[in-house]
């Protein structure tokens, strides 16, 4: 019976340790989280997002003073990086089939039905995961990308 006044007398000097010196010093430096970035650290943040706009501002005037023409990533080629592990990397076909020399409406018809959960071929489920993850700008730009440049 004594040792479980020990045990309880342990736990109530952890617990009021914890409260009086850890539990406030976690609260005072917002556990680290970027949710709980507050006063200074908000300050901090504000002023780095200026000095990121001002950067790009910067970049923007001194591509242009050099002749410097930046291409913007294709964000249909963006996609079709989570698609080429199963059609091959240049669409030649492997767990799924080969999608190079398809239209785009072919193949934008065919990622419609799959978001819808229509049914292809006998492998259709695989599909409708992948095409439920994409919005409908998505399709368009990976239905372009697929049938003009693979
Ligand atoms: C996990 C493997 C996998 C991934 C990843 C995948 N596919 Fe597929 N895809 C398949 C399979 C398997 C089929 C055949 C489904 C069927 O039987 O209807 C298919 C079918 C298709 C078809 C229809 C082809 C035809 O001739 O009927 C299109 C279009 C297609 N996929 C586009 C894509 C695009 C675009 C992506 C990337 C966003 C993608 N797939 C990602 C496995 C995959």
């Amino acid at each position: 019976m004594k040792e479980l006044w020990y045990v309880l007398g342990g736990m109530a000097v952890f617990f009021l340790g914890f409260s009086t010196f850890v539990y406030p010093s976690i609260e005072h430096k917002g556990g680290g989280y970027s949710s709980a970035c507050v006063g200074e650290c908000y300050e901090q943040l504000k002023i780095n997002r200026e000095i990121s706009k001002q950067k790009a501002i910067e970049l923007a005037a001194y591509n242009e003073a050099n002749g410097i023409v930046v291409v913007e990533a294709d964000p249909g080629e963006k996609l079709w990086g989570g698609c080429m592990g199963c059609h091959g990397v240049n669409g030649e076909g492997g767990l799924g089939p080969q999608l190079q020399g398809q239209t785009f409406d072919y193949i934008s018809n065919r990622l419609i039905t799959y978001k819808r959960r229509g049914t292809v071929g006998s492998q259709s489920n695989m599909m409708w995961s992948q095409a439920s993850a994409l919005s409908d700008q998505d399709i368009t730009a990976v239905s372009r990308f697929i049938s003009e440049k693979l």
